[in-house]
């Protein structure tokens, strides 16, 4: 048997090998178990503070009878976990720290391979990234969605609902009971959001990517499939290491291509396209912002979930899940591109059949046509480029000239948002700034703010919004997002002022300030920059190196990786 990694630590003779042996012995185990089998790292983001990853410990015990059954050796580790909801002032915000903090924890321990467990938005990535950087064999095994909400005898989806709630509580459609008796409806298992928010998109993503078992993304957190799912993973993790089969070989330039494919495909969140260019920046893998445009516009999008369709991720289950949708895409995929199963895609998803074509439909008679996915626009007002997420936007409003009204913050918006006095109708262009990763800072999920209380009483439903924040997964609307570079790096959003013209042209893929270009340039040789939102901390430290959303908002200096050598022994 070749020397596996974590006999360093183990099969060490002397002191080192008896300290690392014996303390481990205090937990129960045998001798056996350090005999040169495979230890494997089962990275956890179980919290009672993340909701949606809290029956991930018992997702771990089902690995750990994979990785037993299979030879390994498994053992069980915290990784920082992110609650969306919960966290302020956002959960992207932390992205980078998990991703720092998982990455160190691999590296630093005796594993040879690792299971990533995650659920909620910024797990799935966060853990993505770290075990890039390490470049180990790895499996994610993400928590599975809440079954449907159900609230007076119809599906309520996540997150989705609570939008449409705020408005209509708003609009005084609502009441304040009503609302607290549906918030109850909505969340009636364990499981991150049932839309096709960004938890079940980077679930997908990580399927798609060939980093999780197919079917693993749909699987409902309460279903017993998703326990077998995570016992086969523990499985397939010894399998990997014993071929050495390494991130970088499944997560490749084919594989990214694949996954925004299918990102159209599933009328997938917006935030894929920061989270899979901070993935690929950590592999070293060629991404710009622009594949995320040119590479979906021959996709349509197959699967009719909300928010852009009517289904849930239960129902897309019970359809088929990501399998049918891969092979309903057929020849628009890299079919050879590699799998944790250690087969390609193509093999993967040959025979999957798809039981219900209301809720995946086929490639010739789609939910959406082609090219309605995630469109990347540029213009004066985002040299760097911004997105915005055709299918949940108003077709209307896809072309669209109308007049700033500008807001420094989402705060300052809410404050007058009710307010039947404020200066706006249907035509205005909301602009929500200082939202950007330096900015709030994290980049938060703010683009979306509801519209004034005014509009919603008249009927109005949409009307474009432009913001260097983000959207979150379950929302919808015409909302353009991630302006690059944001206000507070002195992009030129910051120069906007109530009252001018802005052009929108979601066709020819463009944004502008229509101002003339000495007035662009004497607001610029005013303009000032904000007061830095912290001077110590995790905070500063991220506002100092946080990179713009066109490079994923990555921390410039955890860009690529380190392999997983360590320095020197200690003990
Ligand atoms: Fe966790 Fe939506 S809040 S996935």
């Amino acid at each position: 048997m070749t020397s596996r990694r974590s006999a360093a630590w183990f099969a060490a003779t002397g002191r080192s090998g008896m300290n690392h042996r014996s303390w481990m012995r205090g937990q129960g185990f045998t001798s056996e178990v350090f005999d040169g089998r495979p230890v494997i790292g089962i990275a956890t983001t179980w919290s009672e503070l993340a909701p949606c990853n809290v029956h991930l410990h018992r997702v771990a015990e089902s690995v750990k009878r994979g990785v037993w059954q299979a030879g390994g050796f498994p053992l069980e580790f915290p990784a920082m976990a992110l609650g969306e909801t919960l966290l302020r002032p956002t959960a992207m915000l932390y992205r980078n720290l998990l991703a720092m903090e998982a990455e160190e924890l691999i590296r630093a321990n005796p594993l040879d391979g690792v299971v990533l467990l995650s659920g909620c938005d910024k797990t799935t990535p966060g853990l993505l990234m770290a075990a890039s950087s390490v470049g180990l064999p790895a499996i994610m095994v993400t928590g599975g969605p809440k079954l449907n909400g159900k609230y007076q005898g119809g599906d309520v989806g996540s997150g989705t609902a609570v939008w449409r709630w705020e408005e209509d509580l708003l609009a005084g459609r609502m009441t304040q009971e009503e609302c607290a008796f549906a918030e109850g409806c909505m969340s009636r298992s364990d499981g991150h959001c049932m839309t096709m928010g960004t938890a079940s998109t980077m679930a997908s993503m990580a399927e798609a990517l060939g980093m999780q078992l197919p079917y693993s993304a749909s699987w409902p957190a309460v279903d017993s499939r998703r326990y077998e799912t995570a016992q086969r993973a523990g499985q397939v993790i010894v399998d990997l290491v014993e071929h050495d089969v390494t991130p970088d070989k499944i997560m490749t330039r084919e594989a990214f291509e694949n996954a925004i494919r299918v990102n159209a495909a599933i009328g997938g969140s917006t935030n894929a396209v920061v989270h899979l260019l901070a993935i690929a920046g950590r592999l070293g893998v060629p991404l710009e912002l622009d594949d995320f445009d040119t590479l979906i516009r021959d996709v349509p999008t197959l699967v009719n979930l909300q928010p852009s369709g009517r289904y849930l991720m239960e129902d897309f289950c019970y359809a088929g899940g990501l399998p049918a949708v891969m092979r309903e895409l057929g020849d628009l995929l890299h079919g050879g591109a590699l799998t944790v199963t250690r087969k390609t895609i193509g093999e993967n998803v040959k025979d999957a059949p798809c039981w219900n074509r209301d809720v995946i439909m086929p490639l010739d008679q789609p939910f959406q046509t082609a090219g309605t996915g995630t469109a990347v626009l540029r213009g004066n007002l985002a040299p760097d480029g911004a997105v915005i997420k055709q299918s949940a936007a108003s077709p209307h409003l896809l072309k669209h000239r109308g007049r700033a009204l500008v807001f420094d913050s989402p705060e300052a918006y809410h404050q007058v948002a009710a307010d039947p006095e404020l200066d706006v109708d249907e035509d205005t262009v909301l602009v929500i700034r200082y939202c950007g990763p330096k900015g709030y800072p994290g980049m938060p999920e703010t683009a979306n703010v509801p519209l004034p209380a005014k509009l919603l009483k008249r009927g109005v439903r949409d009307m474009v919004r432009i913001c260097d924040g983000r959207m979150s997964g379950t929302a919808y609307g015409t909302v353009v997002l991630h302006v690059a570079p944001e206000a507070a790096a002195g992009g030129p959003l910051a120069l906007v002022r109530s009252g001018d013209w802005i052009t929108l042209d979601v066709p020819a893929r463009t944004l502008a300030l229509d101002i003339p270009d000495d007035e662009f340039a004497a607001r610029r040789a005013a303009w000032t920059p904000p007061l830095r939102a912290a001077s110590r901390g995790w905070t500063w430290l991220y506002t100092e190196h946080v990179q713009q959303a066109d490079r994923g908002c990555d921390l410039d200096f955890l860009t690529g990786g380190s392999g997983a050598q360590v320095g020197r022994e200690s003990h």
